[in-house]
């Protein structure tokens, strides 16, 4: 449905999208998962035609994004602006004035999407007084009024409590049942595992593009936690046979290619230092594994606790 071919985007000196090619498949939620300045918002205001790409192409059903209908086409900005002394209704109203959506259909039409985010009943409430996830949802509600094929939505979640988080995807969930094709950026790796497939973006490339269950059969039989009183977090940096490793205070998770080599460090360490507590096993690979594996050396080590 979407596809972006060798996108790039630069602001002066700052390469913030770097040739991102990405196929986004209709009836999909595609994650678009990255850290801060990983170029996810660069990415999705060019699919949105709000900016100019400097080279490649975005297409949405094999044609410049830049001819998709607007209409057609949802986004839910992630500083997104609601008028704080309109209620909800008002809000949606303008929204849908704004579209050139008449009476009829914008009250039928906002009645249809308001149940759906879970804001019925709280129609004449104003917008400054509602909590910072009935304020994503009103933001979702408005952008749902032109009834788009495709959803675009940028880290919708940031900054929201966890439960409104949930519930804000349950909303997604049900969206791309109603056959909303749904393409969302989010910085959670959590949130990661909620799509159907996901491009990991870092420093403006692309990573991986896979679903969460392909991305961690990679790593299958190859991720090693160690529990142990070591303090220093790049213990096994050095270590011959492991590739790669994170540190999340006194827990290791390490990718490796030689267990063996790891196991004869491991055994000198134990024989060095009087035989102190260290459990090792092979864990199935968190999408935070996957992503620190993938993305490193570029991400900043995380040294506290998960
Ligand atoms: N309008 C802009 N002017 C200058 N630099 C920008 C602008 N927008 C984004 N950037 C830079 O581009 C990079 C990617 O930013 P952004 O797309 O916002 O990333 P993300 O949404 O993943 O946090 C960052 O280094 C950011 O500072
Ligand atoms: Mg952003």
């Amino acid at each position: 449905m979407l596809s972006s071919d060798r996108v790039s985007k630069s602001f002066g000196t700052t390469l913030a999208v770097d040739e991102l090619s990405i196929q986004v498949n209709k009836g999909e939620i595609f994650g678009l998962v990255g850290p801060d300045g990983a170029g996810k918002t660069t990415f999705l205001r060019m699919v949105c035609n709000l900016l100019d790409a400097d080279a490649g192409t975005i297409t949405i059903h094999d044609s410049p994004a830049s001819r998709f209908p607007r209409e057609r086409l949802g986004y839910m900005p992630q500083k997104f602006s609601l008028y704080g002394d309109l209620t909800i209704s008002e809000n949606i109203n303008f929204f849908a004035s704004l579209h050139s959506l008449d009476k009829k259909i914008t009250r039928q039409r906002s009645e249809q999407m308001l149940q759906i985010t879970g804001l019925t009943g709280f129609e004449d409430r104003l917008a400054d007084n509602l909590s910072g996830g009935m304020k994503q949802k009103l933001a979702l509600t408005s952008a749902l009024m032109t009834r788009p094929e495709l959803m675009v939505l940028d880290e919708p979640t940031y900054g929201v409590d966890p439960e409104s988080r949930k519930e804000f995807w349950q909303i997604l969930y049900r969206l791309n049942e109603s056959g909303i094709t749904i393409l969302i950026s989010t910085p959670y790796m959590d949130e990661a595992e909620l799509c159907h497939r996901v491009a990991l973006i870092n420093s403006g490339k692309l990573v991986a593009c896979e679903s969460p269950a392909g991305l961690k059969k990679l790593f299958a039989q190859r991720v090693v936690e160690i529990r142990a009183d070591i303090f220093d977090p790049y213990f096994f940096d050095s270590c011959p046979g492991v590739i790669d490793s994170s540190y999340y205070s006194r827990r290791f998770h390490l990718l490796v290619n030689n267990s063996e080599q790891l196991f004869t460090i491991l055994k000198k360490y134990s024989l060095d230092n009087g035989f102190p507590d260290i459990k090792v096993n092979y864990i199935s690979p968190s999408m935070e594994d996957v992503f620190a594996f993938l993305a490193e050396p570029r991400l900043p080590r995380q040294a506290d606790d998960i």
